[in-house]
């Protein structure tokens, strides 16, 4: 058994991490600053260290004696980063140097970083694939590939083995509600419940490789402990498919308010992941339906059924 920190451990995906690693009868450890997570997400038997990432010195002990880190805190928001880029890039990249360099002085093994397909941008061909060049539309899509720079500079120069995973639209239990960002879903379910129209941002054709959480859980665990990779490796961990905003909206029901395109945002999303399936054995379990069907049925919503 190890002993794994969990950055951002008390937001959406660090929970789920967290409660998966504790199940599984590892130590775990959360850095938290609380600015977009919850006390109400920490798992009982985890160690909390309530610090700031972007002070490296105050970070330091919780590094101490751990085999591995999952970098998952972030504000991540596309909003909050156009119209605040110093702060959002201090918390996004001059944090996850932080992190990293807190790897280095500790001589922890591994880090797994929670990379963001915000970085393919506008792509002329789907589904993405690792090796296409990139296309940030926003800071914070430049801010958390830069993060995949400097987990491969730490690989390279300073013998940290790190590994990026490029998430897609990711939800599930315990997404987030409040705060900078707040997935579609959760506005839908919010305006669901309201009785309100569905509000769907341009013609409802953009699409979301949509990614259920226990899945995204699945690849961190998967990136940590394979010796096939360690050496700044950029993977897609997706669900490989390619929903769009308007057969979401169809299997909510009801009325839809269509509303001008937003500015930062990508227009069509889905993951290659074949190379992820190659390197870490990763192969998504929830289909979307499914995973959709769950969430709803938790608020009292029943899906529409085709
Ligand atoms: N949710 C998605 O669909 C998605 C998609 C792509 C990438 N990601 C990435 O996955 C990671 C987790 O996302 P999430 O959806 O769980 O977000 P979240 O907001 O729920 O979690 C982020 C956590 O980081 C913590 N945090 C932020 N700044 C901090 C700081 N300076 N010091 C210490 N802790 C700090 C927050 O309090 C929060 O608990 C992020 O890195 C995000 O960029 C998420």
């Amino acid at each position: 058994m190890s002993t794994y920190l969990i950055t951002g451990g008390a937001g959406f995906i660090g929970s789920n991490l967290a409660e998966e690693l504790l199940r599984q009868g590892h130590t775990v450890r959360i850095l938290d600053n609380f600015s977009t997570g919850k006390r109400e997400h920490l798992q009982s038997g985890t160690q909390l260290f309530e610090v700031d990432f972007t002070n490296l010195e105050a970070i330091k002990p919780a590094f101490q004696g751990v085999d591995g880190v999952f970098h998952m805190g972030a504000l991540p928001s596309v909003p909050f980063s156009i119209e605040h880029p110093i702060e959002s890039t201090k918390i996004n990249i001059l944090g996850t140097v932080n992190v990293l360099e807190a790897c280095r002085l500790a001589k922890v093994k591994r880090v797994v970083y929670s990379a963001s397909s915000s970085a393919y941008g506008i792509q002329p061909e789907l589904p993405q694939r690792v090796d296409m060049p990139t296309d940030p539309l926003s800071p914070y899509a430049l801010q958390k590939l830069t993060g995949e720079k400097f987990c491969q500079q730490y690989a390279k120069h300073f013998g940290v083995e790190t590994i990026s995973l490029r998430y897609f639209n990711v939800y599930g239990p315990r997404m987030n509600d409040t705060g900078a960002y707040v997935p579609v879903f959760t506005f839908f379910i919010r305006q669901k419940l309201a009785g309100q129209p569905l509000t769907v941002f341009g013609d409802g054709e953009t699409s979301r490789d949509f990614t259920h959480v226990s899945d995204v859980v699945q690849a961190n665990i998967l990136a940590m402990q394979s010796p096939n990779v360690g050496h700044g490796e950029v993977l897609n961990a997706g669900a490989g498919g390619n929903i769009t905003l308007n057969q979401v909206v169809k299997l909510f029901g009801g009325p839809v308010q269509y509303l001008p395109f937003r500015e930062g945002d990508v227009p069509r999303s889905q993951a290659d992941i074949s190379l992820t399936r190659k390197l870490i054995g990763y192969e998504p379990k929830i289909a979307f339906k499914d995973g959709l069907r769950e969430v709803l049925k938790s608020h009292g919503i029943v899906m529409i059924e085709e």
